[in-house]
């Protein structure tokens, strides 16, 4: 029917401070102008009909910095005016689900495969890279793989191992740093066995222990912006996140992070995702019953 994707009306509650939010819609002009800033900031892709995220994500910003729409909103965007408005939005507008040890696999070829070989290889110091860490589960959760294998091979690597988390939402990354997690998170993914021996009570909850925490730095970091101050990495782990950027960027990145692995380096993705299309820089390796990706050997230009 014409004119049915252009103006698409969803109705919000009476804001609670009184003025009009937005009447509750979304133009076809301003979720395209949403989308636009969305993939030019951040690289997500906000796909068709996807009015409601905007609506339900966008209106705590709203009421947060007083905007009366959504129109509001994206003229300041346009405008660049509102100090940390830009940051705002895009944390507000990311998935953050995640969890301990999500999907097993990567954790035990970790423990079982990655950690050996780089022992073998006499690697003083292992980098290994949580990218869109989130609030920090799957980062301690590698760090918490690295305890345990040094607890039994105490001299593996004589400078430890680096594990770096980085994140584009602020709000992700401060709970991150925080390694403070409630009962009820603990419970998605993360045996009783493990949170005794790497947590500590805390008032808020749980408080990841300081040995574990000790390897682990977490960064404020864009997956679109350059990667050379992150330093070099053996391992990424790039989970559930390239399910939100187009094509292009998801080939970007992976170009990228070619460039800042060690040769031989690993990359591991999520369950759903896989390499098919966007890189040809990596060999894929299942072990056990899960996929990772080499960095094939071929020397790249590095930058
Ligand atoms: C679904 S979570 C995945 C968390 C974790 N890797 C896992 O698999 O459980 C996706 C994360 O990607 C982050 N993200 C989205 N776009 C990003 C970007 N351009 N740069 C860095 N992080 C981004 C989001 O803030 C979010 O925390």
């Amino acid at each position: 029917m014409p004119g049915l994707q252009a103006r698409i009306v969803l109705r919000w509650q009476v804001p609670k401070r009184g003025y009009d939010v937005a009447s509750g819609e979304v133009t076809g002009e301003e979720y395209e102008g949403f989308r636009a800033f969305l993939a030019e900031s951040c690289g997500i892709v906000l796909g068709e009909n996807k009015q409601y995220l905007l609506t339900t994500r966008l209106r705590p910003v709203l009421e947060e910095f007083g905007f009366a729409s959504l129109h509001d909103l994206l003229e300041h965007l346009r405008h660049g005016v509102g100090l940390g408005l830009r940051e705002r939005v895009v944390d507000a507008m990311t998935t953050n689900e995640t969890y301990w040890f999500r999907d097993g696999h990567p954790f035990d070829i970790l423990a079982t495969t990655l950690l050996p070989e780089l022992q073998q290889r006499r690697c003083t110091m292992p980098r290994i890279w949580s990218a869109a860490c989130s609030s920090g589960q799957e980062t301690y959760s590698i760090s918490i793989v690295v305890q345990d294998y040094l607890r039994a091979r105490p001299h593996a690597f004589p400078g430890d191992v680096q594990v770096v988390g980085t994140d584009i939402s602020p709000t992700m990354l401060e709970k991150a740093r925080a390694g403070v997690y409630y009962k009820s998170e603990l419970l998605r993914g993360l045996p009783a066995e493990l949170r005794e021996r790497h947590f500590r009570r805390h008032s808020g909850g749980w408080e990841v222990a300081p040995r574990v925490r000790a390897r682990v730095r977490f960064l404020d970091f864009n997956l679109l912006k350059p990667y050379t101050l992150l330093g070099r990495f053996d391992v990424i782990f790039c989970r559930n996140v390239l399910i939100y950027f187009s094509s292009e960027s998801r080939r970007d990145i992976l170009d990228r992070m070619a460039k800042v692995l060690v040769p031989g380096g690993y990359l591991i993705l999520g369950a759903s995702e896989s390499l098919s299309g966007h890189s040809s820089k990596f060999q894929m390796a299942r072990v056990g019953g899960g996929i990772l990706y080499r960095l094939r050997e071929s020397p790249h230009p590095r930058g």
